[in-house]
C-alpha cells in the first residue's frame, strides 16, 4: 500500500514541480474506487448539495450532511488525505463556532484538513483554527457558497479590480496560516502569478495550470447531468451506464428473465418429505 500523504509531501510536491491531482467523493464505494487508482486527495465537499441531495446550491447544506459523508469517505479511503468542507454559515458567526464545527470534522469524520471559502473577510476564522492545531486549506475566486452576492456562478477576476480581490483573498488564506489555497472560476492569468507568488501549494478548479487540480466527482464520471461548467472534464458517462443497467434491470423482471437459476436458493437435499408435509400442513 501506498504511504499516506501528509501537509509536507504536498509542499514537497510544489517544490518538485509534480502536479497534485484531487477529486470528491462522497460516499465508501467512490472514495474506495478514488483511493484504488491513487488520487492524492479527496475532498467531500460541499458540492454534495448538487451531486448527491439534488439541490440547486450549496448553501443548504448542514454541518451534520458533511459529517455522515466525510465518515463514509473515510471508511472507503483510509490511506489518503480526506478534507472535510465546511457549510455555508458553519463558520461565519465566531471564530469559535469556526473552531468547533472544524474540529468536529477532525473528531467525528476523520478528516486530515478543512477547507472554507472567502479570503480577507474569513482570514480571522482561518487563523483561530490553524491555532486550535487545525490544518486549513482555503478556497478564493468564485465561492459558490455566496454566489448570491456575486451575482451567480461567475468566473471572478476578469478585470484588474476583481483579480486585485482574488489576489488579496489568496495573501489573507496564506497570512492567516492555511496549508494551501483552491482557486474557483479565475483566469489561468492570475492563478499562475499565485502559484509563483505564493510559497504553499495553489490548486485550481476551472483555474488553468498551477499545483494541482480537482474535479466534481459528477462531472468527472458524468453522473451529474443538471448542468456541466466550462471546466468540468467527463471521464465517462455513468449516467449513460446506469440508466441502461436500470432499464436491462427492469426488463429482466418483467418477463422473468432474472432470477435466473444462479440467483436462487432451493431446499437441501432429503428434504423433500418434509416439506411435502409442510405444505400439505398449511393447506
Ligand atoms: O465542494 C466542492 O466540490 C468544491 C469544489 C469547488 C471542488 O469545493
Amino acid at each position: 500500500m501506498a504511504k499516506k500523504l501528509s501537509r509536507l509531501d504536498f509542499q514537497e510536491m510544489k517544490i518538485k514541480g509534480e502536479q497534485c491531482a484531487w477529486v470528491t467523493a462522497y460516499d465508501y464505494p467512490t472514495a474506495s474506487f478514488a483511493e484504488a487508482a491513487g488520487m492524492d486527495m479527496i475532498l467531500v465537499g460541499d458540492s454534495m448539495g448538487m451531486v448527491v441531495f439534488g439541490y440547486d446550491g450549496t448553501v443548504p447544506v448542514t454541518m451534520e450532511q458533511c459529517i455522515m459523508m466525510t465518515q463514509a469517505a473515510r471508511a472507503g479511503a483510509r490511506n489518503t488525505w480526506l478534507i472535510g468542507d465546511m457549510p455555508f454559515m458553519s463558520y461565519h458567526t465566531s471564530v469559535g463556532q469556526a473552531i468547533g464545527n472544524a474540529g468536529r470534522f477532525i473528531k467525528e469524520a476523520g478528516a486530515d484538513c478543512v477547507k472554507l471559502e472567502g479570503g480577507v473577510r474569513v482570514a480571522d476564522k482561518i487563523k483561530g483554527i490553524v491555532d486550535a492545531g487545525i490544518v486549513v486549506m482555503g478556497h478564493v475566486g468564485l465561492t459558490p457558497q455566496s454566489s448570491a452576492a456575486l451575482g451567480g456562478f461567475r468566473a471572478q477576476g476578469r478585470d484588474a479590480a476583481s483579480a486585485r480581490a482574488v489576489i488579496e483573498d489568496a495573501l489573507a488564506v496564506h497570512a492567516a496560516g492555511a496549508f494551501s489555497v483552491l482557486v474557483e472560476g479565475v483566469p489561468e492569468e492570475i492563478t499562475s502569478f499565485l502559484t509563483r507568488k505564493l510559497p504553499i501549494p495553489v490548486y485550481g478548479i476551472g483555474a488553468g495550470i498551477c499545483d494541482g487540480q480537482v474535479q466534481v466527482v459528477g462531472d468527472l464520471l458524468g453522473m451529474f447531468t443538471a448542468f456541466t461548467p466550462k471546466f468540468a472534464k467527463k471521464y465517462a458517462n455513468l449516467a449513460e451506464i446506469e440508466t441502461k443497467a436500470f432499464k436491462d434491470y427492469i426488463s429482466d423482471v418483467k418477463s422473468k428473465q432474472y432470477p435466473a437459476e444462479e440467483h436462487k436458493y432451493h431446499m437441501l437435499k432429503g428434504e423433500g418429505e418434509a416439506l411435502k408435509k409442510l405444505f400439505e400442513e398449511f393447506g
